[in-house]
């Protein structure tokens, strides 16, 4: 796992290379693992109309679904902030959630340091689709 780890985060750091970030100038990267073992990866995408910004995890989760992946084990993210690990905005954690919540989540730095945590732990008593289907079983 150490080796596959490493290579998830080499994969975030590439992809933080093509980040389109002409107005924050903070390049994001992701890197997404598959439970069939492949590799999805996604940057920040900027908008003039700084609102429709996507960021990295959003852009390789969109990327994942759209080639028929919905089932992850990992992600890494690298962004950089001095000595600080970068955790995902609230939206991207949302996003994340909707996938699982027992998932391990790698914040990386440029220079390959990391953090290990999950999607449960980065999002506590999450509105999660358990709690839809939850609601559908008191219904009925
Ligand atoms: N950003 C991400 O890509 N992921 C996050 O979780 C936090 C923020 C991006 C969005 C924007 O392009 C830049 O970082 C500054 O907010």
């Amino acid at each position: 796992m150490y080796e596959e780890v490493e290579r998830l985060i080499d994969a975030s750091l590439a992809a933080r290379l093509n980040a389109y970030c002409p107005y924050s100038k903070f390049q994001v990267g992701a890197a997404l693992l598959t439970k069939d073992g492949s590799t999805i990866t996604g940057c920040n995408v900027e908008n003039i109309s700084y609102g429709l910004t996507v960021c990295a995890e959003r852009t390789a989760v969109c990327r994942a679904v759209a080639e028929g992946q919905r089932k992850f084990r990992a992600i890494a993210i690298t962004a950089e902030m001095g000595n600080r690990f970068v955790g995902p905005c609230g939206a991207c954690r949302q996003t994340l959630v909707e996938f699982g919540l027992d998932w391990e989540v790698y914040l990386a730095t440029p220079d390959k340091r990391y953090m290990k945590t999950t999607v449960a732990k980065l999002i506590p008593d999450s509105f999660s689709p358990e709690w839809v289907t939850l609601g559908e079983r008191q219904e009925g």
